[in-house]
């Protein structure tokens, strides 16, 4: 059995410090990518927020808290289109410096359900999880050229768990699309092929996964009835995910890899 090395123990504030660390994020101009960035701005990290606008990128980085000396930088990045992201990830390092973390938050959604998806939508769905793959891909070759560490997370879902119950939604709206499940589902068993694979690069991939986090432009309706579905008996609010970010992004998480961090107030628990 391996023993616990000589040395003093980090305290729980090194474990969670990102100073010196630099985090792309993809959709950080979004409702809980922007959460999500700030928490890793207020931690420490230079962070690159994306956009598929550049000047929204730029206007995001702009606004993020700087705690300490870190840069940050908002670039245009669109992951549907992966022949542009090998250039684009060379910008992100260029413009803020080498990258220790990549965060694939980013979504393209669909509006249509199982009832009327086309088969060119839902294969453009699945799409995001090719962009997810080549970014992760990219930022895997980064560490292993400069020989450091990095941690990927990639942004799965309640609904890579489970289905949707008909009933939330029924009268209201549409239901979540049939290729949003296949999409997330396959996120969270991405996770666990390239963390294997990486593991020995030293490259930590991690899934999270929220649960429902509607933004206000959600129908009140379909937000009632959805918090009935859960213990916690309300939505999510963005700043909720902030903790997990970090969690994984930093040391704190050091001895995790291949795993799937489900913050949903309890949806999955019943
Ligand atoms: N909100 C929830 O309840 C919930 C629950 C479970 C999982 N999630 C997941 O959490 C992530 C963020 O969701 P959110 O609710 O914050 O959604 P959101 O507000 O729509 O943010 C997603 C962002 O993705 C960016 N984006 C769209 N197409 C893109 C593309 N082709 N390439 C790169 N970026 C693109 C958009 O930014 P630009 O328009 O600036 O490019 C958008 O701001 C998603 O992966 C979503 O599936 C959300």
């Amino acid at each position: 059995m391996d023993r616990p090395r000589e040395g003093r123990e980090p305290t729980i504030a090194e474990l969670f410090d990102l100073t010196g660390k630099v985090a792309l994020i993809t959709g950080g101009t979004g409702h809980l990518g922007s959460a999500m960035a700030r928490a890793l701005a207020e931690a420490g990290a230079g962070v690159v927020i994306t956009s598929r606008d550049a000047a929204r990128a730029e206007a995001a980085a702009a606004a993020l808290p700087r705690p300490g000396s870190a840069r940050h930088g908002g670039l245009a990045l669109d992951h549907m289109q992966p022949d542009t992201l090998p250039h684009a990830f060379a910008h992100a390092v260029e413009s803020v410096g080498p990258i220790d973390v990549l965060v694939n938050n980013g979504h393209e959604a669909v509006p249509n359900d199982w009832t009327s998806v086309t088969a060119e939508e839902f294969t453009r769905h699945l799409a995001n999880a090719t962009g997810y793959f080549v970014l992760a891909r990219l930022a895997r070759d980064h560490a292993v050229q400069r020989r450091a560490p990095a941690s990927i997370i990639l942004l799965g879902s309640m609904y890579g768990l489970v289905a949707s119950y008909p009933d939330a939604y029924e009268g209201i709206c549409a239901a979540s699309p049939a290729a949003y499940h296949a999409l997330k589902g396959g996120i969270v068993h991405l996770t666990r092929h390239l963390a294997a694979y990486w593991a020995a690069d030293n490259v930590r991939v991690n899934c999270l996964s929220p649960g429902p986090f509607p933004s206000e432009h959600a129908p009140a309706p379909l937000v009632d009835r959805l918090s009935t579905k859960l213990p916690l008996r309300r939505m999510g609010r963005p700043h909720e995910l902030k903790g997990a970010i970090v969690f994984l992004a930093s040391d704190a998480s050091s001895f995790m890899t291949g795993q799937n961090l489900v913050i949903d107030g309890g949806w999955t628990a019943w």
